[in-house]
């Protein structure tokens, strides 16, 4: 970040409008179907999460349930029964919202056999929403990426400014975009609610453009209010500026 994104970070408001969420229209990261991983717990968690995110201005969302081996052991069927029996509440309460689900996949063992077999839960255009651990950098990751795009997916790494092992750096960013991946980055990081180090990650892939989807990541109705009263944030307002490919989702 140069000097003038510390100035006017220092200071709020200094854009004129606010951080416009019906322009990026879909959210494609987040744990809404109840139940299933560590996000929504029950039926009614859910609902209040989805009218949240309506009154934000989302009109679309892709909801990506927690897929990691016996923590998460979920699959094409625990997800989409419970995306089905969502959606049957959304219509009896009248609660017009297009929804759709596909899933977190943690890199692992079980991931890459699941690319291999070309069974993976996708959005749109075949797009596969990955994460690595938080704790210890990956190995041979250029090897999946490439294996998806073989299998004719396209990768989106998930929240890269998390991964605190990168450091500063954005070579890695830079890198995986040359290798066709997808970055995507949490609008919570900017809030600072992954902490300091994670804040300024975000801010540095904004600066630099490097920030291919953007997704509130959800898990309670917390993370929208959070959102919500940052939305006048320096950054938040730079990212009226920038095209996401949420907007074509
Ligand atoms: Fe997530």
């Amino acid at each position: 970040m140069g000097w003038l994104g510390n100035v006017f970070s220092s200071k709020k408001n200094q854009l004129s409008e606010s951080f416009d969420i019906s322009r990026i229209r879909t959210d494609m990261h987040s744990h809404i179907i109840p139940g299933i991983d560590d996000g929504a717990r029950s039926i009614d968690e859910s609902i209040a999460i989805i009218q949240k995110l309506k009154s934000l201005g989302y009109q679309k969302l892709i909801t990506t349930p927690h897929i990691m081996a016996e923590v998460y052991p979920n699959n094409r069927q625990t997800i989409t029964s419970g995306l089905d029996a969502l959606k049957k509440e959304l219509d009896r309460l009248q609660l017009e919202i297009e929804i759709e689900a596909a899933a977190e996949y943690y890199f692992d063992d079980n991931f890459f056999q699941n690319v291999q077999k070309g069974d993976v839960l996708t959005f749109s255009d075949n797009y596969a929403l990955v994460e690595f651990s938080f704790h210890s950098e990956p190995s041979n990751e250029n090897v999946l990426f490439f294996e998806m795009q073989m299998k004719g997916y396209k990768p989106v790494l998930a929240h890269f400014e998390r991964y605190t092992y990168f450091n500063e750096f954005l070579d890695k960013a830079k890198l995986y975009k040359e290798l066709g991946v997808n970055i995507q980055m949490n609008l919570n990081s900017l809030t600072g609610h992954y902490g300091q180090t994670v804040k300024k990650q975000a801010e540095k892939l904004i600066e630099s453009n490097l920030v291919d989807f953007v997704a509130t990541d959800c898990h309670r109705i917390q993370h929208l209010t959070l959102l919500e009263a940052h939305i006048n944030d320096y950054y938040f307002c730079k990212l009226n500026s920038l095209d996401f490919k949420n907007a074509i989702l």
